[in-house]
């Protein structure tokens, strides 16, 4: 087996290398659940024009604001606390976009500015302290902005038994903050900061379908991320993988 691979300092550049390795050939760029397909038939179908403010929270190499720019003609903002993908980002879309390497925790967002925040796979909200970002992002929207994440955790409905069950899971591979992570710790968090219309969908399948993907990417390249096998083995037994969208 070659390299033997944790995330043990938490989205560091190897943690970043890491999951590129696993970029699938159709979709370059895009470090999530779908890729491209799945950003285009969520994204690109809202309403946004020149006027619209967006924030991708966790946004990595910045691809999809990007190409939300050259859709849309938008302005906004990607936040990564990972530097070297915000170098990227920063290098390689000039934009009206505003590009920040920035710890999400530590982030000062403005009052009422979005007209929509979304995260694809935005790890950030992994913490136990996700509360925090949930009503900042509640007060960075305007009044019926748009929030809409997906992200590869337990589904609505998970036996408590299962859900400590993922957090070992996550714990072991390294994600050391990752704790209480599951869709009802999000779903009571969107209620508690205030969201309002707040739609799930189940997305178990498609990450099924993504992850065993990559393992095989993975294992072609000789590389040892054993939380995608971890993840598979609990997807049979507890669905895994989430859509949430709401509005303020
Ligand atoms: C699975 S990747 C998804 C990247 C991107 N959304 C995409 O789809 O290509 C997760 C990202 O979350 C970022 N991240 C994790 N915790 C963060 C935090 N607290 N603040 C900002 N970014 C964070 C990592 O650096 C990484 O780029």
């Amino acid at each position: 087996m070659g390299r033997k691979n944790t995330v043990n300092q938490e989205y560091n550049d190897d943690y970043f290398n890491l999951l590129k390795c696993g970029w699938l050939d159709e979709d370059k760029d895009q470090i999530h659940m779908g890729g491209w397909k799945f950003t285009k038939n969520t994204l690109g179908k809202l309403r946004l024009n020149k006027n619209s403010y967006v924030l991708d929270i966790c946004c990595g190499e910045g691809a999809t604001l990007n190409w939300l720019y050259e859709k849309f003609g938008i302005k906004g903002t990607g936040i990564d606390k990972n530097k070297s993908s915000i170098s990227f980002a920063k290098n390689n879309y000039p934009s009206t976009i505003e590009y920040k390497s920035i710890d999400l925790y530590n982030y000062k967002i403005e009052r009422n500015k979005y007209d929509l925040i979304f995260g694809q796979d935005p790890d950030a909200l992994g913490s136990y302290k996700r509360q925090v970002l949930f009503d900042n992002f509640f007060l960075g929207l305007k009044k019926d902005g748009i929030f809409i994440f997906n992200h590869w955790v337990p589904y609505i409905g998970c036996e408590e038994k299962q859900k400590k069950e993922f957090d070992k899971i996550n714990i072991k591979a390294g994600y050391k903050s990752h704790i209480n992570l599951n869709s009802d710790a999000y779903l009571l968090g969107l209620k508690k900061a205030g969201f309002k219309k707040i739609e799930i969908k189940n997305l178990s399948k498609g990450y099924e379908n993504y992850y065993q993907k990559l393992l095989a990417s993975y294992k072609k390249n000789k590389i040892d991320y054993s939380w995608l096998q971890d993840w598979l083995n609990f997807n049979k037994t507890s669905p895994a993988g989430v859509l949430f969208k709401c509005i303020k």
